[in-house]
């Protein structure tokens, strides 16, 4: 019987991913041989982290001692898994936990193979040190499945590690969407980890202390995910190079990518979430200090905007760099181009209004607003231009060994 060249690999593949299911890891120690595999597998050389240490970092200090909203309030937060007291909560944390650390893996699918075109070594440190957290951001996120969650936790920890963005098997879209070059990178940078930023802060206030206890030091490395992005574009900016509507294509692609990882309209398993007391809202201890009310219903639409305001700024503050008479940029409405919520799929103007018009009036319209082929094309041709204002490394990075950049 003949194989076909396809059948044979997805056989392969199958073959392969009985052997991992059927020697799951057992101890942390066993996982951590296991990722060394997964780097082999996706391509990751070891070497590009340098010095950085992939280790288990906790804020215990931060995550707080008592239960600060939802139907446990008062008590004392869960530090083991046998005291969390239902089935329910703790496969809510489990399916957190696991998606969290979906998204960290999955981002390094997307972006290794861009450390071979970085626009300058400073570019090649900063995203050979951004895969290097967040590798460590599963790590953690493995540790606690590994940790708290049984054979059950065993399980999702190594699945981790078989999922694959390149496959389209991770869980959430935007892991999934192909980052073919360094204007997605600094756009997924600013606009995708920004989404992280939210979650995680949104975890930081969690009932399960392990969880909470995770995001402080998490935090911290991510901001220097946004802060890539955020300068990176402003640089493209500067430099003058990459037309402002392309930017803006970009822009737009990316916006609604992220508004989407927000999750769905009137979530009730956020919800859940909250009454579990296992995932606060964005800034939830000032918002109890204000006695700001809750409203259940809407959490996901709550924390997105927040996000969306955010991102409104920061583009704003972009626009100072333009020069005289250009159009300013913009953060797309949260109802442009979702794949998610109750405007998925619908026709919305990046205003937010219904668009009116038929098919090929929709079409040209996207023509206009989202990346297009011929994008791609006159991008290949900026990319051998100063397409970005140049930034050099200092010395502390470059003897860091991150990125392997060389004096
Ligand atoms: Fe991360
Ligand atoms: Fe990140």
């Amino acid at each position: 019987m003949q194989i076909s060249r396809a059948s044979k690999t997805i056989i392969e593949r199958r073959v392969a991913t009985r052997r991992y299911m059927s020697e799951l890891p057992t101890t942390f120690d066993e996982w951590v041989e296991n990722f060394g595999e997964w780097q082999t597998r996706v391509g990751f050389d070891p070497a590009w982290i340098g010095d950085f240490e992939l280790s288990i970092k906790f804020d215990w200090e931060r995550a707080g001692e008592q239960i600060e909203f939802g139907d446990y309030k008062g008590r004392k937060k869960w530090e083991r898994s046998l005291q969390i007291p239902h089935q329910n909560i703790r496969d809510g944390l489990l399916s957190m936990i696991t998606v969290q650390g979906d998204t960290e893996f999955a981002s390094v699918e997307q972006q290794k193979h861009l450390l071979e075109t970085a626009p300058t070594d400073y570019d090649r440190y900063a995203a050979a040190r951004i895969m290097a957290e967040e590798q460590r951001h599963g790590w953690q996120m493995c540790y606690l499945l590994m940790t708290y969650f049984g054979q059950q936790g065993a399980r999702e920890a190594q699945k981790l590690l078989e999922r694959n963005a390149q496959e389209g098997s991770r869980l959430l879209g935007a892991f999934n969407r192909p980052m073919p070059h360094w204007l997605d990178f600094f756009c997924y940078t600013m606009f995708v980890d920004r989404d992280g930023k939210y979650q995680l802060g949104m975890l930081s206030t969690s009932s399960f202390k392990p969880l909470a206890a995770s995001m402080g030091p998490m935090l911290k490395e991510e901001s220097f995910h946004l802060g890539t992005g955020a300068n990176g574009l402003r640089r493209i900016i500067k430099a003058g190079v990459i037309p402002l509507d392309m930017l803006q294509r970009y822009f737009n692609k990316w916006v609604s990518t992220a508004h989407d990882l927000f999750g769905t309209d009137t979530s009730t398993s956020a919800e859940w979430a909250y009454v579990w007391g296992i995932k606060g809202r964005w800034d939830e201890r000032k918002k109890l200090e204000e006695g700001l009310e809750v409203i259940k219903e809407n959490l996901n639409e709550e924390s997105r905007g927040h996000y969306h305001d955010e991102i409104a700024a920061e583009v704003e503050k972009m626009n100072g760099l333009l020069p005289e008479g250009a159009a300013p940029l913009y953060v797309a409405h949260e109802n442009f181009n979702r794949e998610i919520g109750s405007c998925a799929g619908g026709r919305y103007t990046v205003e937010g209004h219904a668009f009116e018009g038929d098919d090929a009036e929709w079409e040209e319209y996207l023509h206009q607003m989202m990346p297009r082929a011929q994008d791609e094309e006159d991008l290949k041709k900026y990319f051998e231009e100063e397409w970005i204002e140049f930034r050099a490394p200092t010395r502390m990075m470059i003897e860091s060994g991150i990125g392997q950049i060389k004096a």
